[in-house]
């Protein structure tokens, strides 16, 4: 017999039917007349609970019948009177797929996330990370819905290059040769000629040089691919591969861009309240019970515009009020998440889109104010993450571009086809990119980034 989904079959119920239904038990209780089995198949956290009448099943079958093992159950769907649920099953068939025995480490509730990392192949049988999992998916399905609506094309940029986009030096090498005996040059530095390349590469740190080049030809692209950085932070927010989603349009300027990053994660998380109710609840109630207050307050809020040199008076403010940092502010510093913090939950209790930031701070392609001293990046700041995306309006001329680069020592011979842009029909164009496990974090309540991705890459661990 065809088998139901629970999520369908709890949707409309099609009481007084017979269905077949495939999970994995996450319970068993009962008595010695009748077994209640909480039935689970990962399309929704809602167990569909199993009525076994132990006068009608074999003794030696329902010894198998033990947390996390397989079953196919065929039975009668009625009414529920108990269970806190609308529909359960009462079992004519009960065949057990795969067995599992007590060296289960799921055996109970209640384990900590720590261990849950350890065993990070079987996490996903979990509700929490169930929930968190088809979360990720639907805000995935969000973000592709909501730029191809906008009529943006999704456009691929390479993982292996041989640029750094974000000029920081923390790539992680890709190469095929011998780690045992390198070739050198006379100068002792090492001769990649014979790699597999012909030439030093590495991992992308962003596609945003590649998404620039697209954006001057399609008129607005996104990238959503992952995206690796060698830096050894050991936060709960970092990642070593992360999942990088990088929006980038020609014709538009400060104000169009963060328009557009305010209406993109208010949509995001306006879905996620639409397609998953029942996991955000589940999460409101088990892991942060201010989650959905959260989610539905940054929906109806408008983001903060603040400038950077804004944002420090603020800060300078609230010091000589006898607010404490640990890290000192004045212009020209790279804020800490502390006074990203401040501003966001204590100050304007809202999401703030900073602006025009010192250039020395920013990346070498951000467009040039005519201050001679700020650059039109933008960071949106979000409450509980800090910053969520980066992006800017790019220096779209050839001469300032090109001023910076060499200021910066940027080694140009890697760089040409980029500068090209700028020489042939140059445009005015902005972009960001928006880290998809913050957006996570912020959607699940999840305090740790390592756990809303399937398999974390972070300093000293690869496993799985
Ligand atoms: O601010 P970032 O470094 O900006 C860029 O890479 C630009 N090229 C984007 C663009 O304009 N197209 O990174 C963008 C976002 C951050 O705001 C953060 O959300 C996320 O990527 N991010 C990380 N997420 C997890 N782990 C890390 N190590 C991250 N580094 C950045
Ligand atoms: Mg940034």
């Amino acid at each position: 017999m065809k088998r139901t989904k629970i999520s369908d079959l709890l949707k409309s119920p099609a009481f007084g039917t017979t269905v077949t239904v495939m999970g994995w038990v996450r319970t068993r209780r009962g008595s010695k007349a009748v077994s209640f089995i909480a039935l689970n198949d990962g399309s929704t956290i809602n167990n569909i609970q199993i009525v076994a009448d132990l006068a009608k099943f074999d003794e030696e079958l329902m010894k198998d019948i033990t947390t996390g093992a397989c079953l196919s159950v065929e039975g009668l769907l009625v009414e529920s009177v108990g269970s806190g649920q609308a529909a359960e099953i009462q079992a004519t068939r009960i065949d057990v797929l795969g067995t599992c025995d007590n060296t289960y480490p799921l055996q109970k509730k209640g384990h900590s996330m720590e261990f849950l990392r350890e065993v990070a192949h079987l996490r996903p049988r979990t509700n929490t990370f169930g929930a968190v999992f088809r979360i990720r998916h639907h805000m995935a399905m969000a973000i592709h819905t909501f730029f191809h609506e906008k009529g943006f094309y999704y456009f691929h940029a390479p993982l292996i290059t041989a640029s750094d986009c974000e000029g920081a030096g923390q790539m992680f090498q890709v190469t095929t040769m011998n780690l045992y005996d390198l070739k050198k040059n006379e100068d002792g530095s090492i001769d990649y000629s014979d790699d597999f390349f012909g030439r030093q590469t590495s991992l992308t740190v962003s596609g945003q040089l590649e998404g620039e080049l697209a954006a001057t030809a399609l008129g607005a692209i996104y990238t959503f691919g992952p995206t690796f950085r060698a830096e050894n932070s050991n936060t709960p927010r970092h990642l070593a591969e992360f999942w990088m989603i990088e929006p980038e349009m020609a014709f538009y300027d400060l104000d169009d861009l963060t328009e557009l990053e305010e209406e993109f994660i208010k949509y995001c998380v306006r879905w996620a309240l639409d397609h998953c109710a029942d996991d955000l609840a589940f999460l409101n109630k088990m892991v942060d019970p201010g989650l959905l207050e959260r989610l539905n307050h940054v929906v109806e809020t408008p983001f903060v515009r603040l400038p950077y040199t804004e944002g420090i008076r603020i800060l300078e403010e609230a010091i000589k009020g006898g607010h404490k940092f640990e890290f000192p502010v004045y212009w020209g510093c790279d804020l800490a998440s502390e006074h990203e913090r401040f501003l966001v939950e204590h100050h304007f209790k809202a999401p703030v889109i900073m602006t025009d930031y010192p250039k020395e701070i920013k990346a070498f392609y951000m467009k040039q104010n005519a201050d001679g001293k700020t650059v039109q990046g933008t960071d949106v700041l979000f409450p509980q993450i800090g910053e969520i995306i980066g992006g800017s309006v790019r220096e779209e001329n050839y001469d300032k571009l090109m001023a910076r680069i060499e200021e910066l020592h940027i080694p140009m011979k890697d760089m040409w086809w980029y500068l090209d842009t700028r020489r042939y029909g140059t445009c005015p164009h902005a972009g960001f990119g928006l880290g998809f496990e913050r957006l996570l974090l912020f959607v699940t309540g999840m305090q740790n980034i390592r756990d809303v991705i399937p398999f974390p890459r972070t300093p000293g661990n690869a496993s799985f």
